[in-house]
């Protein structure tokens, strides 16, 4: 990857790979990310820039979010932390097939396109689209001054730094760690209690420290990599917020280690892709210590009887988990809201030192471009 201008001075910083150093670079990338847009006075989010004052957020009645590859997995996830806090009816869809269905765009709906380099075709013509029809558009991006930002009617910039990588890390993070923040002031402005929001800035306030425990686990999730890249094809399972991780752990380990691999909602394995489960396809699998941890269990239950290789993630020390996992990442433990975040860094890790091993083209991977500024 030949870099040039301001990018020219971004090196690898001692490592192998630009991957490898925007993986490690994402408890800086959060801390920015968050940088004076915690507000511990109302407990809740500050993010100046939206260009929508508190009334127009009232009339919110839906919130649409649209973006491509990466980022629509981040947009999915964004969903459910805005729904879950703002109980706003909320949901994500890749930005081409938006634009290309002669979408309805309606008055009370807010549009949300998300894009780290700001240049990304499919979702400057949906927001172009939006526009067109009247609706209000904000932006999540990276790139400052890109043509995205420039477009959009508000939005909020990750301060994600350069992403050389063609594959997205820290700026899937970055889009994650603004979705939450976004989610909280949203949720602030409708149920969320004073006390709740005081809480969920605290767990924003851990963030950093917790992708730092995150990051720490490397060794023992390289320690895994072995046994993933001599599969053909691997499942990466979740439910509810876990399900867009599993897209985006699918989508790392497709992307730069070329094995193939399938994202479920875990419930849909019996409806289906139970007929490809067998020792020969891992199964990755997301358990947070949640309210579904019981029936994600059934799901464990269902896998092991097949005689695949399971690869959990959690951070629950249910005994269960432990006794039918041949392999386990074990993650810090954070609020529910934040638990994707922690375990797509989990994930991307794993998807790097497959690649590693597998010796491919990490920072360039075959056929991919950094930013699809065409049809
Ligand atoms: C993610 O690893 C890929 N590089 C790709 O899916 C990317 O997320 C997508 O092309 C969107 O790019 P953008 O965020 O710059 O719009």
């Amino acid at each position: 990857t030949q870099l040039s201008g301001a990018l020219a001075d971004y090196d690898k910083g001692g490592y192998a790979h630009y991957l490898h150093r925007e993986i490690r670079d994402q408890v800086e990338v959060v801390q920015r990310t968050l940088s004076g847009r915690l507000d511990l006075r109302f407990s809740t989010a500050h993010l100046g820039g939206l260009n929508l004052a508190p009334r127009d957020l009232l009339n919110t009645r839906r919130i649409k979010i649209l973006g491509c590859g990466s980022a629509y997995y981040a947009g999915m996830a964004g969903a459910h932390m805005i729904e879950g806090l703002a109980r706003l009816p909320v949901s994500a869809e890749p930005a081409a097939e938006f634009r290309y269905r002669n979408p309805v765009v309606e008055p009370e709906t807010l549009y949300i396109v998300a894009s780290q380099s700001g240049e990304t075709f499919d979702t400057l013509a949906a927001l172009r689209e939006i526009r067109r029809k009247g609706g209000f558009v904000l932006g999540i991006v990276n790139s400052v001054g890109s043509t995205i930002a420039r477009e959009v009617d508000g939005g909020i910039y990750m301060h994600a730094g350069p992403e050389v990588s063609v594959a997205s890390t820290k700026a899937y993070t970055s889009m994650l760690t603004v979705f939450s923040l976004l989610a909280l002031m949203l949720g602030r402005l409708r149920d969320v209690s004073p006390q709740r929001g005081s809480t969920l800035v605290a767990a924003l306030q851990e963030l950093p420290d917790k992708v730092g425990e995150t990051l720490a686990l490397e060794d023992s999730i390289a320690a895994i990599a072995p046994t993933l890249i001599k599969a053909h094809s691997a499942f990466f399972l979740g439910r509810t917020a876990s399900y867009p991780v599993a897209l985006e752990g699918a989508q790392k380990l497709k992307e730069i280690s070329y094995i193939h691999a399938e994202a479920y909602p875990a419930s849909e394995l019996k409806h289906g892709p139970l007929a490809l489960i067998s020792s020969t396809t891992p199964c990755i699998v997301l358990l947070p210590d949640d309210e579904l941890l019981t029936k994600s269990l059934t799901s464990l239950e269902e896998i092991r009887t097949r005689g695949a290789p399971i690869i959990s993630l959690t951070d629950s020390n249910h005994p269960r988990i432990h006794e039918l996992s041949d392999q386990l990442i074990t993650l810090p433990a954070v609020s529910t809201l934040l638990q994707p975040i922690v375990a797509g860094i989990a994930l991307q890790l794993l998807a790097y030192h497959c690649a590693l091993l597998l010796e491919r083209d990490i920072d360039q991977p075959r056929n991919l471009a950094k930013s699809v500024t065409v049809e």
